[in-house]
């Protein structure tokens, strides 16, 4: 029997010039690189200039994955933006990229939020919407501009994140809906409304009408952020009928290295197979995964038949995992 697989065709990315050392921020608040490396593994990450915003990188980074997949834009026709930093309270930063990109009119486009898992959130609607035939191609994007709300006086939180964009084009191809088809094999989303208080922005649009600055419990969020990334893994990969043996990658939400090794020790995963790149991103919450699968394609490192799995967890909580074969 035939079935219809979501395909990954391209990506994109694109980084902020601007960026931000540990010795840099040794000079803003009472830290240092031995701390910021030690217990979180991050070096340096990129800051957007004054006037860059979310749909700025989420342009490039589109641009990039729309070359890379060698489609012309007209051929996208859903378009779905992971952000918690949209340009605009409304309407969505999705709406203005596709106006940007020249999309054809009618184009569905639109933001989702659910913080770091957002690229896996966006990806299950993408992938759900081409099984069902409903459409082809997808435009998937992670962004973010975190600085914005970061307060750049609290070195709880300051030292953590980072700005970027990833993009990842997905299209419809017929597989033979076994476990050897190439696409995305499977996808698995959860949350937790309970733990909305371990990790938030005080403010909002209905509260204050303000943005609001990350807080965060941070020894909670690791506490919690370890067995839900194995679950994204593991749930996945059970729906997709294949076991860690099979994966080639292992791309995590990138958050911090101490979560990213104890994952990969609990999943009997070895580091060689994990893709690393929160030392010189920071924590780029939904833009983490995209940023980290297209500057590995970008590397060379994938290669046709590879299987990756991807897991993420964030604020809400949410958390989730994915399976792809290349
Ligand atoms: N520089 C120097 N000292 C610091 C800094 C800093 N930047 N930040 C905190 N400290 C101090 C604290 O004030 C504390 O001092 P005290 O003992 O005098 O009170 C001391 O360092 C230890 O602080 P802890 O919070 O206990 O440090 P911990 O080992 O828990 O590490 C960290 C903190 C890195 C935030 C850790 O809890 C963590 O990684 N948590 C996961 C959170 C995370 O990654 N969040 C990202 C967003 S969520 C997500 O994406 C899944």
């Amino acid at each position: 029997m035939t079935i219809i697989r979501s395909h990954l065709i391209g990506t994109g990315y694109k980084l902020p010039a601007k960026i931000l050392t540990n010795d840099d921020l040794s000079q803003m608040v009472d830290t240092n690189d031995e701390w910021i490396s030690t217990r979180t593994g991050i070096k340096s990450r990129h800051i957007a200039a004054e006037g860059e915003l979310t749909s700025d990188l989420s342009y490039e980074a589109a641009l990039m994955a729309i070359q890379n997949a060698q489609i012309k834009n007209q051929e996208i026709d859903f378009i779905i933006v992971a952000t918690v930093t949209g340009d605009h309270t409304f309407p969505a930063t999705a709406a203005k990229l596709a106006k940007k990109l020249g999309l054809k009119p009618g184009t569905p486009a639109m933001d989702v939020n659910a913080a770091c898992s957002g690229f896996v959130y966006a990806s299950q609607i993408a992938d759900n919407m081409i099984r069902l035939g409903q459409i082809k191609t997808a435009l998937v994007i992670g962004a973010e501009t975190l600085s914005r709300i970061t307060d750049w006086t609290d070195r709880n939180t300051c030292v953590l994140f980072g700005d970027g964009a990833g993009a990842a084009i997905f299209q419809a191809v017929e597989g033979l809906g076994t476990k050897d088809d190439t696409g995305l094999l499977a996808t698995k989303i959860y949350a937790d409304g309970e733990q909305f208080d371990r990790l938030y922005s005080a403010s909002g649009v209905s509260i204050d009408q303000k943005a609001g600055y990350i807080h965060m419990d941070g020894k909670e969020v690791f506490k919690v952020a370890v067995p839900s990334l194995v679950q994204g893994v593991e749930e996945s990969l059970k729906i997709a009928g294949l076991s860690i043996e099979d994966v080639n990658w292992y791309v995590p939400h990138q958050a911090n290295l101490r979560i990213i090794d104890s994952v990969a020790k609990k999943l009997n995963i070895d580091m060689e197979k994990v893709i690393v790149t929160v030392d010189h991103h920071g924590n780029t919450s939904a833009a983490s995964i995209p940023l980290a699968l297209a500057e590995s394609f970008a590397a060379g490192k994938f290669k046709k038949g590879d299987v990756i799995a991807i897991s993420a967890m964030g604020a809400g909580f949410t958390w989730g995992g994915m399976i792809l074969r290349l």
